[in-house]
């Protein structure tokens, strides 16, 4: 048997030698009681652990979020990639070889040319740093000068050079790929029937994953045009912009060598390397795109420390805004760097010299007192009406925080800004916290299910698959549970709960995640008994669809044979009815 393309046993053994719990304690801070650990959950933030491994089962589930797996879907969350990647990270610390992917022809498909994709990146950001260095790279040569990078700098980020419009199509092509590859890659297309690359004439940075592959490109025109100033590679197979962070590959290398002691989020590619010719090597930028939830889930995981410093323009606000947005309640600190008169780090560097860029970090404001000073440059509070607009959204953000212990220190500064008595603005947020409160109490309707009484269904399924001794009854559970046969099928089929991970889209089906991670300590001794009154509860409604069916039938009916049979079916029927027979579903097992 196989699961995404893997031989089951395969992905046994991979499971064994990566056992979750050794695993999970490489990222994880890890507590044992009892039979389960237990740490804080790296996927939600939380000041006590609700993330629970199962060491037996080798399967965790957080208490809080409800998020669950296996030990390759930990790793796949943990360093932000792809089920294939996973695996192949896993197999190679445990110096397993992966087999040949089998079967399902679309998946091999896309396995093989992302491998040939990767492969053909590799080759391209290589041939691009030759060409850097040629003679017919002088006016890429004489920007790097103006820029001031130095020897280091070139070699730390592989900066290169795009020569023309088909120098790299000639070499690609040399080496054996395709167009389709090339393509597939975002590193050329295609115009009236010729391949070009669409870096042409541009100096090239490549961006690398965490691992070190090179997934697409950012390019600099060299002077001014009227196209973009920077092209990056579109979306492909290995590259989304969502996801991308310039400079993971470093930070990730800092991290390993315990040198990470925070994260510098700066807006492009030069500021990054202007930050690491300053020292700074911690730094990261998200390429030509706003910052998203996957990139804050990806960066929080390598520091708690995060500083945004992005430029001191209209633009560079309105993103730190939404930076602070999207990292507030992520249980980080988070501090914003203020760089005055519109600059760049790179400028600031270039003007103003490394010792002004390392004071800037060095005075780095919590976040909250940068929104204090952002909504105070806005209103003139020597004007009432102005200063009160100002009380109210400031008060909105520091509510934002979310307990009263941390308002505090906030609170006082705005009083010490507008002079109002402490008491009122306590008075004032709390009020505000009150209506917050009252909202929250209304609940969500609850949703109705279509599948009868799903609840009476969960613990049925669930005892099965936990192979509770008091489930093991006759009981032909395709004909009474026949709506839920793909469950029953996936019951049957697994052996150990991980393996319910191997099968693709199991940790979206939330029904199936609600099975496996079934709370069964709440039914202690009455597990038996409420069993029994769930399968009747379900019995009894089938058989009373079947009464309601037949009723219809007779009614209908006039072929005097078939009423006389289904006569004699009611009556049974309500026989079983009245005694609570599950006769009707009797079978194997
Ligand atoms: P900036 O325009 O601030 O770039 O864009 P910069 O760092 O100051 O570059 P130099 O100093 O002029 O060379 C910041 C980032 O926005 C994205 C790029 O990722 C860039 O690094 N960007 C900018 C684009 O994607 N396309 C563009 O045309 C411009
Ligand atoms: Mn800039």
């Amino acid at each position: 048997m196989q699961n995404r393309g893997f031989p089951v046993e395969w992905l046994s053994e991979l499971k064994r030698k990566n056992d979750l719990v050794s695993i999970a304690s490489n990222y994880l801070q890890l507590q044992q009681k009892g039979r389960r650990y237990w740490a804080c959950c790296p996927f939600h933030s939380e000041k006590t652990p609700s993330f629970s491994l199962n060491d037996e089962d080798g399967i965790y589930y957080c208490f809080g979020c409800k998020e669950s797996g296996d030990v390759i879907k930990f790793v796949q969350k943990m360093e932000n990639i792809d089920f294939m990647d996973a695996v192949k990270l896993l197999a190679e610390r445990a110096g397993m070889e992966v087999p040949q992917l089998q079967g399902d022809g679309q998946r091999k498909q896309n396995q093989e040319l992302k491998a040939r994709v990767l492969s053909a990146l590799d080759y391209a950001y290589k041939h691009y740093v030759e060409n850097l260095y040629s003679a017919e790279a002088k006016k890429a040569q004489d920007y790097i000068k103006m820029r001031k990078f130095t020897r280091r700098e070139l070699e730390d980020f592989k900066i290169g050079y795009s020569k023309n419009w088909t120098d790299m199509v000639e070499y690609l092509s040399s080496k054996g790929f395709t167009k389709k590859e090339m393509v597939e890659a975002g590193i050329c297309a295609e115009k009236n029937n010729r391949l070009f690359d669409v870096l042409a004439e541009r100096l090239v940075f490549p961006i690398f994953n965490s691992f070190g592959e090179c997934i697409g490109f950012s390019a600099r025109a060299l002077e001014k045009t009227d196209f973009a100033k920077y092209k990056n590679t579109a979306e492909t197979i290995v590259f989304q912009k969502g996801r991308v962070v310039f400079g993971i590959h470093i930070l990730k290398a800092q991290k390993q060598q315990q040198l990470l002691n925070k994260i510098i989020l700066v807006e492009g590619q030069m500021d990054v390397i202007a930050m690491h010719k300053a020292g700074f090597k911690s730094t990261v930028a998200c390429m030509g795109t706003a910052l998203t939830k996957d990139h804050v889930n990806e960066l929080k995981r390598y520091n708690e420390n995060i500083y945004l410093c992005f430029d001191g323009d209209g633009a560079g606000t309105k993103a730190t805004l939404r930076a602070i947005e999207m990292f507030r309640n992520e249980n980080v600190n988070l501090k914003v760097v203020r760089l005055e008169g519109g600059k760049d780090p790179d400028e600031v560097l270039n003007n103003n010299g490394k010792e002004k860029l390392e004071e800037l970090i060095e005075n780095a404001q919590p976040y909250m007192e940068f929104l204090i000073d952002y909504y105070k440059s806005r209103h003139d509070l020597q004007q009432a009406e102005e200063k009160n607009k100002f009380v109210k959204e400031i008060l909105a953000e520091i509510k934002k925080l979310g307990s009263e212990t941390l308002f505090e220190p906030y609170l006082e500064m705005v009083r010490d800004l507008t002079k109002i008595p402490i008491d009122i603005l306590r008075r004032d947020i709390n009020g505000t916290a009150q209506e917050q409160a009252v909202k929250k109490v209304i609940k969500e309707p609850t949703v109705p299910t279509e599948r009868g009484d799903e609840k009476a269904v969960k613990f049925i399924l669930a005892s099965l698959l936990h192979k509770k001794e008091y489930a093991n009854v006759q009981i032909d559970w395709s004909k009474l549970l026949e709506e839920f046969a793909s469950y029953l099928e996936i019951i049957e089929q697994n052996t150990s709960l991980s393996s319910i991970f191997d099968i693709e889209g199991a940790s979206e089906d939330a029904f199936l995640m609600d099975i496996l991670n079934f709370n069964f300590t709440k039914f202690e001794e009455d597990a038996p008994r409420y069993f029994r009154e769930c399968l009747w509860k379900i019995a009894e409604q089938k058989l009373k669809k079947k009464q309601e069916r037949l009723n219809e039938e007779y009614k209908n009916c006039e072929d005097i044979n078939r009423r006389v049979e289904i006569a004699k079916n009611l009556g049974k029927l309500a026989l079983q009815l009245k005694n609570k027979s599950l006769e009707e579903f009797n079978g194997r097992r």
